[in-house]
């Protein structure tokens, strides 16, 4: 079936991105590869060639040249003027960069030296980290996880088409990984229409399951699309948070009505820029609607609490291609006897139960689940054991 055939577009407008070679020409590109000058990839990079190779980035082909580098930093936009709000470079350091030549190959390689990809070396640049981590995230500050991996990655960049001939090793929950032909194809045989995306890299609490529910009130199904790539220190691992999606899917939501599948990406902590870009990728999923609460993909006090949803307004709905379904903070109301928000609970702050993650983490730590009203008991016990077996 072609592309052309599902409910919608891929990012920019096109089909969905397939840098993945046919079966057919693997063997011989990895031959080529292992004849050509090695570039080894981070743990990050190698999140981003995936999210590239699979058509989850597109249009992107490849990692950005200079144009859409500049323009994404500085407009939000690639040189085109479609939308994308967070740079995607593969940044080598100088000796490196020095080393190549634009017009050749280069074979991508992992920590072992394993080729897994062909890069058409368009352009060598250098770029001022500081400079996009002040754009992008509006800090340069260590402080800041995202910040900091853009200040510690190395200014040169080197920016054309990849080809991925080889799976990338060492990748998780394969069961749940679906690409985004693959989402879009698992759509299509639940008769979904209308399908919201659930960003999270968090297990999930009341607030979470209570707005992916109301947006499922007005939709066919829901995409919960938690992020595996890498994530900062504190947060809670990967192999922990799916435990909880899967008992969550399994105890509290309908069969038919929501499915579970992961993202590579790595996190960026960007805030407003990464609540864009987690809307378009999620388009590229398949989804038509993308949820949007309170300081999403936020860290610290970095960001206001409704400054992601306000980023939206720079953008339209048409040109991102997915509609945003913003949401008011929420919590459990001990008045109301439900879930609520600013919006629909006329009580005060003293009859809600209002838990930081820092608390929670906090009781977590002390082998105390936090109370059945904040964390679905079953789900809060997996994260007791967890931090239990963690010390
Ligand atoms: S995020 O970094 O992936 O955004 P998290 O997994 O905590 O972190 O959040 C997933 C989504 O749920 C985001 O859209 C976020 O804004 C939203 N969210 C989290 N907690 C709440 C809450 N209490 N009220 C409203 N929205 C929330």
């Amino acid at each position: 079936m072609s592309v052309r055939d599902d409910a919608i577009t891929a990012h920019g407008g096109g089909e969905l991105v397939d840098a993945k070679a046919p079966e057919s020409e693997r063997a011989s590109l990895k031959a080529r590869a292992a004849s050509l000058a090695a570039v080894k990839l981070s743990a990050r990079d190698l999140a981003d060639l995936e999210m590239i190779a699979s058509g989850a980035f597109s249009p992107l082909t490849g990692f950005m040249g200079e144009a859409d580098y500049v323009r994404s930093r500085d407009e939000m936009r690639l040189a085109s003027g479609v939308p994308w709000s967070i740079p995607i470079t593969l940044g080598v350091d100088e000796a490196t960069a020095r080393s190549l030549k634009t017009g050749t190959d280069v074979a991508l390689v992992n920590d072992s030296g394993q080729g897994l990809a062909i890069l058409k070396l368009d352009e060598i640049y250098r770029v001022d980290r500081v400079r996009e981590a002040q754009a992008v995230f509006g800090t340069a500050e260590d402080a800041h996880p995202g910040a900091k991996n853009v200040t510690s990655t190395p200014p040169w960049c080197l920016g054309g088409k990849v080809v991925l001939f080889e799976e990338i090793p060492g990748r998780t929950f394969l069961e749940y990984r679906l690409e985004p032909r693959q989402t879009r194809a698992a759509f299509r045989e639940r008769g979904w229409k209308k399908i919201v995306a659930f960003q999270t890299r968090n297990p999930t609490h009341r607030a979470h399951e209570y707005i992916q529910k109301a947006a499922l009130e007005v939709c066919d199904g829901l995409l919960l699309h938690p992020l595996v790539g890498e994530t900062k220190g504190d947060d809670v691992p990967a192999a922990i948070r799916m435990e909880t999606y899967k008992v969550l899917l399994e105890l509290y939501y309908p069969k038919n009505r929501a499915m579970l599948s992961v993202m590579p990406a790595h996190m960026r902590y960007g805030g407003p820029r990464e609540a864009i870009l987690h809307a378009i990728v999620r388009r590229n999923y398949g989804c038509t609607h993308f949820i949007v609460g309170r300081d999403h993909a936020g860290v610290g006090n970095y960001y206001g609490t409704y400054d992601a949803q306000k980023m939206f307004e720079r953008f339209s709905a048409a040109e991102l291609g997915i509609t945003p379904l913003m949401f008011e903070n929420t919590f459990w109301c001990n008045k109301c006897l439900s879930m609520a928000s600013y919006k629909t609970c006329p009580h005060t702050d003293a009859d809600r139960l209002l838990l930081s993650g820092t608390k929670v983490r906090e009781m977590l730590r002390a082998g105390q689940a936090p109370p059945p009203e904040f964390t679905r008991p079953e789900l809060a016990a997996i994260l007791v054991r967890a931090m239990r077996e963690a010390k």
